[in-house]
């Protein structure tokens, strides 16, 4: 069976990564607080902490970066930039950003007041961070089965467009100034949505003419799984179904560190002329002058090739195959994880890996941490540390699932740096009965997750 298609590219530069031992790195993550992002990279040796900035690009994004243009205002890499967005996506109009909480701070200031509610399918943590922010409220409206690891749904991501449409009427649609909708869906297993779904919440968007947006940051791998999955997409190219994507959208948001392959990034492409307008005069204030928004023009050249290699069919099946390859092999030796596999992560079901640790004592952590000591793998903890705390009450916000996601960057790893995970995660569910919890001993008010500090309970 050939679900593995070998890389699509050979390797011409490459970085050494070190091994340290056993001893080391339990010293190291009790000096890191029992944090995996207080850890120094060089002390990780397979890092899959996240897939965002940590590709690796082309020699055609290289080159481009030697045709930078420099200039204050109007480089040519905008307009080459605007080409792909226009080209590619089909939006007359973007900004471009440092990344993409940036693009998000520029249109849920624009559009979010005192109290609003935003609807998504599920809220990355910086999105939700920003319409609260704005004093919004952010509301997660996916479909249960995203709830339920063991479901094979193909569109685990789906906004429930019935809960969608009561929520509309319930509030009103005064209330509320957006809907987004995150392809792939981060927060729920990197899970694709719909091109039915994608229709339907504009369906709905447009009949209370509310604006749409998309959270595009994974937008490629979203059409892939809609070319393997979805009935009628199987001969579309992947380009086809990325233009009808975003064509039922009004803008979207974008992290052009994951799906356009770039290591910083980002943009808010547009529809709307004079909401443009607004953008691009924040952006003066945030970012800088409307034509490079934070970034160098070469920045903005290897965004710009990333969209045209990210759309590509062969870099896909690779992509998604190699993140299958690491599913597979994780589900072949009996260890919980989401299932199916995502687009471009695996994520551990902690709660069912070791069932003995409970919610406060934060499993997905404490399994991170112990991946670390026995492999040297860094992933990141996507539970209660990550959730925070409910405003209202202070209590620990607990999500539904607690999950350690192991992120492929892309055109990174081989599969036998796969096959070390797989190994590490083996040996450590055969001693999962003497894996003991965390508790918190600092914390900060907001995104507590980059710089809690733990102790071994
Ligand atoms: N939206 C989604 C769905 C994301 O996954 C991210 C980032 C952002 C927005 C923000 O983009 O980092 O460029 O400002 N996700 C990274 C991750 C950090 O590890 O999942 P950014």
């Amino acid at each position: 069976m050939n679900y593995f298609p070998a890389e699509p590219f050979r390797i011409k530069v490459v970085e050494p990564i070190k091994m340290t031992s056993k001893e080391e790195r339990k010293r190291l993550i009790k000096e890191a607080g029992y944090n995996l992002f207080s850890l120094r990279s060089s002390d990780v040796y397979i890092d899959l902490l996240t897939d965002s900035g940590t590709g690796a690009m082309s020699d055609y994004q290289w080159a481009g970066m030697m045709l930078g243009d420099e200039s204050y205002a109007g480089s040519k890499n905008y307009y080459n930039l605007e080409r792909s967005i226009k080209g590619i996506l089909g939006f007359p109009y973007f900004v471009p950003t440092h990344q993409g909480r940036a693009a998000e701070n520029l249109l849920l200031s624009l559009l979010v007041k005192d109290n609003d509610f935003v609807p998504n399918n599920m809220h990355f943590d910086t999105t939700k961070a920003h319409v609260l922010h704005k004093k919004g409220i952010p509301v997660d409206l996916v479909i249960d089965e995203a709830y339920d690891p063991t479901s094979n749904y193909p569109f685990k991501g789906n906004m429930d467009l019935v809960k969608l449409e009561n929520f509309i009427n319930e509030k009103g649609k005064e209330v509320i100034p957006l809907i987004i909708l995150t392809i792939t869906c981060n927060s729920g297993g990197g899970q694709p949505v719909s091109m039915e779904n994608i229709k339907g919440v504009s369906e709905i968007a447009k009949k209370y003419n509310i604006p749409f947006y998309i959270d595009a940051c994974r937008f490629a791998e979203n059409a892939y799984f809609i070319k393997q999955r979805e009935p009628g997409y199987e001969n579309k190219e992947i380009r086809e179904i990325v233009k009808e994507t975003f064509s039922y959208a009004d803008g979207c948001t974008m992290s052009a560190k994951k799906d356009a392959i770039v290591n910083i990034g980002g943009y808010l492409a547009l529809r709307n002329k004079e909401l443009h307008q607004q953008a691009s005069s924040l952006a003066v204030l945030f970012e800088g002058f409307p034509t490079y928004g934070g970034l160098a023009g070469r920045d903005l050249e290897a965004i710009a090739r990333g969209l045209e290699e990210v759309t590509e069919e062969s870099y896909l099946s690779y992509r998604i195959g190699q993140v299958k390859y690491l599913g597979d092999r994780l589900l072949d030796a009996g260890i919980p994880i989401i299932e199916p596999p995502g687009g471009h992560a695996i994520y551990i079901d902690a709660t069912r890996f070791l069932p003995d640790v409970p919610q406060n004592e934060f499993p997905a952590q404490a399994l991170g941490v112990e991946l670390y000591i026995e492999a040297g793998v860094r992933g990141v903890e996507i539970g209660t540390v990550l959730a925070g705390r409910d405003p209202k009450t202070g209590d620990h916000d607990y999500p539904k699932l607690e999950l350690l996601r192991l992120t492929i960057p892309r055109r990174v790893y081989t599969n036998n740096h796969m096959d070390v995970v797989v190994e590490g995660l083996k040996n450590i569910y055969q001693r999962r009965k003497q894996i003991s919890g965390l508790k918190i001993t600092y914390e900060a008010d907001i995104l507590r997750h980059f710089t809690a500090k733990f102790d071994k309970i």
